[in-house]
């Protein structure tokens, strides 16, 4: 940064202004034009490239896992789903585990993090924290019986014979093979299974998982969570366009047969829950097709995670907040004691409210990264305990540091 101009500097913080409130993507709606015109996806942090970062130059799989793939002295970072709002849910789980992640790290080895490397990490980890977690093959063998498929199917030597034995649709080994088997079929399921079972069988929980478990451990041994990285929100979008759209909504764009799903609808965030949640409501969803016999549209390959990608894509933007509730936060949080009331700097921690540099979640988090050691080393010598902070915290800290007005 030292190198630029201010010229330069000034274009670096509108562009990365630009891209970081963008989040990891943010669908952009504009009503009144035709639909595919209608949004406009900005991309940020890259969860692939995040991955690279993780298990690669950054060195954070030394400690920690991914699904069960990585070291095993820091929490696997898959089992921490994201709660709401997901930036300010990232930011803040970084920032309360700090501490306790630089005493592992003995002092300075941790590794430097510029914006654009911390913004790639995060896309990483909200997506690692979308991914199945390994299922349990011999529950999955009982909700099989449980939930009445071995009625009609056989997997493996067991079951029925009223309909085909599944074998061929487990032998691919792929858990999206099967998701997609389930949710295709499901309209030619609905006639038998009413008639054989009396009622559409629902599922729970980890159910839908465990018996993808059973069906990859009676083919090549795949579980839900076999690859973090499976989807693609861009290629999700244009599934939901083509597939979902004449039905759902999302953000008021598209019809309204069926519920809207944008962000303030509360949906399932991995694959094998969004895919019990589509066979849960299929019949439901086949009574509304325009003709018995259009029933709902196939998905193919991977579509089922595409689609999953684009919706929790929406849930993942910059948190909204309130200076006012942000200048409180500051306070009642500790921050004030060594900043100031308004930020605006003591003896014991500088201004945060420079030069127009607007903070974004992603600039916080990188700022924490490496001015962090130094703040923790200098709340040691206060005796001032570690601040902890709430999701929604951030977005009013952010709102308070950027608003000029409450700077003096
Ligand atoms: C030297 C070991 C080590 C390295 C390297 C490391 N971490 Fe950690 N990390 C930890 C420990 C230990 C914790 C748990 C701290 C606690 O809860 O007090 C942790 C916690 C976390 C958490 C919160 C997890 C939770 O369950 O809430 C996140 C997120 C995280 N680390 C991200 C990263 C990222 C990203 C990197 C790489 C840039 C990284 N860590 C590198 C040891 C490490
Ligand atoms: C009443 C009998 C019946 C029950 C119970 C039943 N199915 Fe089916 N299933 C069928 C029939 C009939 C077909 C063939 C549909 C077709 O031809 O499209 C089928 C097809 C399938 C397929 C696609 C098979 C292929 O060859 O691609 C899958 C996967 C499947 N069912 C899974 C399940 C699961 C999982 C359950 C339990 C939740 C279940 N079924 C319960 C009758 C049943
Ligand atoms: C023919 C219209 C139609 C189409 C096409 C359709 N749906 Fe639905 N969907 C519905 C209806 C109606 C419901 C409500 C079902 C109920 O009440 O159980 C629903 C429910 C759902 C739900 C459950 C929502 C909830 O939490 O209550 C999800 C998720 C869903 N649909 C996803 C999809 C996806 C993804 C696609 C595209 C692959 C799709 N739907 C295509 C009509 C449709
Ligand atoms: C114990 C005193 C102390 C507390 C409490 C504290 N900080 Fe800091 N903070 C510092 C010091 C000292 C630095 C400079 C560290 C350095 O030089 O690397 C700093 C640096 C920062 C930076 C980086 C500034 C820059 O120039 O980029 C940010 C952002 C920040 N603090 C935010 C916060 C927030 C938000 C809180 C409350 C949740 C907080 N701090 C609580 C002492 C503190």
């Amino acid at each position: 940064m030292a190198v630029l101009s201010k010229r330069q500097q000034f274009l670096f913080w509108i562009v990365a202004a630009v891209l970081a409130t963008a989040g990891l993507i943010t669908i952009v709606a504009r009503e009144h034009q035709p639909a595919p015109a209608r949004h406009s996806l900005y991309v940020i942090g890259i969860p692939e490239k995040g991955a690279a970062l993780f298990f690669g130059a950054k060195h954070c799989s030394i400690c920690h896992a991914v699904n069960g793939a990585g070291g095993r002295v820091a929490p696997d970072l898959s089992g921490i789903h994201p709660g709401t709002p997901a930036m300010g849910w990232l930011a803040s789980v970084l920032w309360n585990h700090a501490p306790g992640m630089w005493r592992q790290m003995r002092g300075n080895q941790s590794p430097r993090l510029n914006q654009e490397e911390m913004a790639h990490i995060l896309a990483f980890l909200y997506q690692a924290g979308t991914a199945d977690r390994p299922g349990d093959a011999a529950a999955g063998k009982r909700v099989f019986a449980a939930k009445g498929c071995a009625h009609c199917h056989s997997l493996g030597s067991e079951g029925g014979h009223l309909a085909p034995d599944l074998s061929h649709v487990a032998a691919s080994g792929d858990a999206f093979a099967w998701m997609r088997a389930m949710w295709n079929h499901a309209q030619a399921m609905v006639g038998p299974i009413t008639r054989e079972i009396g009622q559409w069988p629902q599922f729970k929980g980890g159910e839908m998982n465990d018996l993808i478990a059973y069906a990859g451990a009676n083919g090549g041994g795949a579980t839900a969570g076999g690859s973090v990285l499976r989807g693609s929100a861009e290629r999700g979008w244009q599934v939901f366009q083509a597939k979902c759209m004449a039905c759902h909504a999302v953000r008021g764009n598209g019809g309204h047969v069926g519920p809207e799903l944008g962000p303030d609808h509360d949906l399932p965030n991995t694959p094998a829950q969004f895919a019990a949640v589509l066979w849960n409501h299929a019949p439901a969803m086949l009574a509304h097709a325009p003709t018995p016999s259009a029933g709902t549209p196939a998905l193919e390959g991977d579509e089922i995670a595409d689609v999953l990608k684009f919706l929790v894509s929406l849930r993942y933007f910059e948190p909204v907040g309130s200076p006012f509730l942000g200048e409180r936060v500051f306070t009642e949080r500790g921050c004030a004691r060594c900043h100031g009331a308004k930020a605006e700097g003591t003896r014991e921690g500088p201004r945060l409210r420079s030069g127009g540099d607007a903070f974004t979640t992603v600039s916080l988090a990188t700022a924490l990264w490496s001015h962090g050691p130094a703040m923790r080393a200098r709340a040691e010598r206060l005796g001032i305990e570690w601040p902890t902070l709430e999701p929604t915290d951030i977005g009013d800290l952010i709102s308070f540091l950027n608003d000029p007005g409450r700077q003096k």
